[in-house]
């Protein structure tokens, strides 16, 4: 048999939690026109809901449970040994709940995105949402940008905004903020796999044009 002449992107995803995102990216993979293929996802937690929503779409899935690990370098390294096994050319990071050692991140460097739920660079880390409500924010929203060893640091890619209104809670943002989530993601993931986006030595490249900082 002739090997592929243009072998399609592969995409492995990590998640922890729902996986509404996996799934917005599953239902995108499908279309017709999509450039790439979701070969395994992989979790932390054995519990996820992300897992079942994987298998239900025939998707190969695998957990390595961090609890089983004596320290963050172990289990990224057997993290690091499964997600090889699949050669994947982008890593998807879409609800996953670690922090990933320098080296992790450095063996991957230009292959890893993460969706993060806020503007960044406002408000890395946890509980977002109602950092945006104490700011008095107007304005708020998701940024898919790519892992570096800084956390929720790295280049920015793209930005959804969303307005913030009087009636607004945590509740209600973290709705409006994830609905944006599920139209961005795939199209960022569309523009990785299809070489429009690139990581370059300090920012990001968006057909071949650096984006400001
Ligand atoms: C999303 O809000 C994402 O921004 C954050 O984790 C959440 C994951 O949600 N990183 P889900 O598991 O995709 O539903």
């Amino acid at each position: 048999m002739k090997p592929d002449p243009s072998p399609r992107p592969k995409i492995l995803i990590l998640v922890s939690g729902q996986g509404s995102n996996l799934q917005a990216l599953i239902e995108a993979s499908r279309e017709r026109d999509y450039p790439a293929d979701i070969v395994a996802v992989g979790s932390n937690q054995a519990k996820a809901p992300a897992l079942a929503k994987a298998a239900h779409a025939n998707i190969p899935t695998f957990v390595i449970e961090h609890g089983h690990y004596g320290s963050r370098e172990e289990f990224d390294g057997a993290l690091m040994q499964e997600i090889r096994r699949h050669n994947p050319d982008l890593i998807v990071l879409a609800g996953f709940m670690r922090i990933l050692t320098e080296g992790f991140v450095r063996a991957f460097r230009g292959q890893l995105v993460n969706i993060h739920p806020s503007l960044l660079p406002k408000y890395t880390g946890l509980n977002t949402h109602q950092r945006a409500l104490n700011a008095g924010d107007k304005v708020h929203g998701v940024s898919v940008h790519f892992v570096t060893e800084e956390l929720d640091g790295g280049p920015i890619i793209a930005q959804a905004q969303i307005a913030v209104i009087p009636d607004d809670s945590a509740e209600t943002l973290a709705q409006k903020v994830q609905a944006q989530e599920h139209v961005l993601y795939p199209i960022v993931v569309r523009w990785c796999c299809e070489g429009r986006v690139q990581l370059g030595p300090d920012q990001v490249l968006f057909d071949g044009q650096a984006l400001p900082r």
